[in-house]
């Protein structure tokens, strides 16, 4: 039998293998401390104390005070929870501002808010995925409430003028809320700037399922799960204890890390553009430069990024073609289309994402498969792509 080579995992950004320091701190909350963090006695002490130590080690990586994180069961809801929490205290409708490169998670949560009265500003983004601060400037309304722009785009990596946005949001009295699921632990926030922060464990190589909403004090939100009253009102659910736990452990780890493992990324990120470029009739998807350390995306004319997401898969190299929320979806990815990908190319797209123990040689047998893969489709392709 001929040996299968060992898998190759490109996809980060859909989601990270837990590290094994962060399953260490977790492992013993799952037997031995299993306790409810409500419970008066010591077992419950005990889970509360360790909800409280990860609550205070988070808020102090986020530059905020532990009263200001709000545990969740992930992104999706913390993006809902800023989203809804923040409109539905509000005593008439309003107006809300996004943009047209946000995860769905924040699109349909701004969605759901229009049958109730509520306006919603979807501005555009330039030909790299960059929202213009300007455009947000000039969609702001005496009502608008709430402005929501991701710091850095998770299917093709750009990063946003954030820090700016929010500026000008809090000069106009607006709450400004960033979807910053892929950006923590690898890149600067400007937190001074924001007011309401997504963050989820398991893409940074913490347990999936927990997640936070980092929200500024003094900033009231109307609760989505009503309950016990954890997480002072906010959030009912008993807690989540060993993903928080772990949450907390990845965010260290990734922060303890992050120079050396974001330089390494970086590195991979130019091989990679610099030698797929070297395929005819492909594009770099997204900003060179600004952009997340870890999260490349091309297109390849001719071709459709299912059917090479498959010739990879069988050769034991896992990437994907954009967003894993929507990859089933035949329909070409929202951001590529509000880029401007001409759509021939925005249906052959790849997204290569690297993880905190990617190697030059996982890169290495991405940049021999796909050259070949690449090739192989276009033969088999009705389209004729120029050279
Ligand atoms: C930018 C962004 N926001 C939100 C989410 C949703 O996060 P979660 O899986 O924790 O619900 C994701 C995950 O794909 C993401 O990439």
């Amino acid at each position: 039998m001929i040996p299968m080579p060992e898998r190759v995992y490109l996809d980060h950004s859909a989601t990270t293998p837990v590290a094994r320091p962060v399953l260490d701190a977790m492992m013993p909350y799952f037997d031995a401390r299993f306790g409810n963090a409500s419970s008066l006695h010591e077992f419950g002490r005990e889970a509360r104390r360790a909800v409280d130590e990860s609550r205070q080690s988070l808020a102090s990586a986020l530059g905020a005070s532990p009263d200001e994180v709000v545990f969740t069961s992930g992104a999706t809801e913390a993006d809902n929870l800023a989203i809804l929490g923040t409109a539905l205290r509000r005593t008439q409708g309003g107006h809300l501002i996004t943009s047209q490169i946000e995860h769905d998670a924040v699109l349909r949560s701004m969605e759901a808010l229009r049958p109730m009265g509520f306006e919603v500003t979807i501005v555009g983004v330039d030909e790299f995925g960059r929202v213009n601060p300007e455009e947000v400037r000039a969609a702001l309304r005496p009502d608008t409430f709430l402005v929501s722009i991701m710091a850095g785009n998770n299917e093709v990596g750009t990063l946003e003028p954030i820090g700016e946005i929010g500026r000008l949001c809090r000069e106009r009295g607006v709450l400004f809320h960033t979807d910053a699921v892929q950006a923590l632990g690898k890149v600067d926030l400007p937190m001074d700037s924001v007011d309401l922060l997504s963050a989820s464990a398991h893409k940074m190589h913490g347990p999936k399922g927990v997640g936070l909403l980092y929200v500024r004090r003094g900033i009231r939100l109307a609760p989505l799960a009503h309950g016990g009253g954890h997480e002072r009102g906010v959030r009912s659910g008993t807690e989540n204890v060993s993903g928080i736990v772990g949450f907390a452990a990845a965010l260290d780890l990734a922060l303890r890390e992050r120079a050396e493992v974001t330089s390494r990324m970086r590195r991979l990120r130019d091989r990679l553009i610099r030698e797929v470029l070297k395929i005819p009739a492909t594009r770099l998807n997204g900003h060179q430069v600004d952009s997340l350390p870890h999260v490349t995306n091309f297109s390849f004319a001719g071709i459709e990024g299912e059917s090479l997401v498959m010739k990879l898969d069988e050769q034991g190299i896992a990437t994907s073609t954009g967003s894993a929320c929507s990859s089933p979806n035949l329909e070409p990815s929202h951001v590529l289309v509000a880029l401007c990908v001409p759509l021939s190319m925005a249906h052959g797209s790849l997204r290569v994402s690297t993880g905190r123990g990617t190697s030059d040689a996982e890169i290495d047998r991405l940049l021999e498969a796909l050259p070949r893969a690449v090739a192989e489709l276009r033969e088999m392709s009705p389209f004729k792509v120029g050279e």
